[in-house]
């Protein structure tokens, strides 16, 4: 959907974990004919490469080195982001916990995040997107015609993360304290740490159906495609 001058937004949503970014960008993506695309699949991506080609998750410098040696794509489909490495499908594998874990790791470095920001600019070029990640409003388009932090609270995520993954019993907890883990290194890295920018509409999603976060993103959506082409 675009506005009386044929010109489409760029959308960030950002959040942690388990907060419903992912299943909002893609239905908000699918309702305005934007394509979504999952900025983390790309670190996973090259967390699974690095996981390959045993290169260490403290070295930046090999970290960045392996990236330019590699092609990371997503392409927008229905259910999800089909991530391709090097040509290959690894949408299945980069969401195992191994992965999980390891692109969170390769995600603090500096330069590794610079390599990743370069791409996905270069894939927003045009706008008509809805990009989701944990720096997309403050960092990769920090001029982002919409953007949308979506929180949550913890509990409540770590339950969806269980549900979403159909996990119970012992394992349950080992997974929802990594979440735990994870989280508090996404929000605490010294760059690009996971912030709303200063012009993000919050929304908590705690008690909020899925139905009704979709609703309210559309709307604001809507409203700025309206104000976009009156504005200019
Ligand atoms: O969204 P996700 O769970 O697929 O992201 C995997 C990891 O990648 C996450 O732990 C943090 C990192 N990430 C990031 O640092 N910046 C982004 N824009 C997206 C993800």
């Amino acid at each position: 959907m675009a506005d009386s001058r044929g010109r489409k937004l760029i959308i960030a949503i950002d959040g942690p974990a388990g907060a419903g970014k992912s299943t909002i960008a893609s239905r908000l993506a699918r309702k305005l004919g934007y394509k979504n695309l999952e900025s983390g699949a790309m670190y996973r991506a090259l967390a699974l490469k690095a996981i390959e080609w045993d290169v260490s998750f403290e070295d930046e410098a090999a970290l960045v080195n392996l990236a330019d040696q590699s092609r990371i794509r997503l392409e927008p489909s229905l259910g999800g982001n089909r991530v391709l490495l090097d040509e290959r499908d690894v949408s299945s594998r980069v969401r195992e916990r191994d992965v999980t874990e390891a692109a969170s790791r390769v995600s603090v470095h500096p330069r590794v995040r610079e390599w990743m920001v370069a791409r996905q600019r270069e894939m927003g070029i045009g706008g008509g997107v809805v990009m989701e990640g944990r720096d997309i409003g403050t960092k990769v388009f920090p001029d982002a015609d919409l953007k949308i932090f979506l929180d949550a609270d913890p509990v409540v995520r770590e339950q969806r993360r269980l549900e979403q993954q159909r996990i119970k019993g012992p394992s349950a907890e080992s997974i929802a304290a990594e979440l735990r883990e994870r989280d508090q290194r996404d929000r605490t890295r010294a760059n690009s740490p996971l912030l709303p920018a200063p012009d993000a509409v919050i929304l908590d999603s705690t008690n909020l159906s899925e139905d009704k976060v979709l609703e309210t993103v559309e709307e604001l959506a809507r409203k700025k495609l309206g104000s976009k082409s009156a504005a200019k």
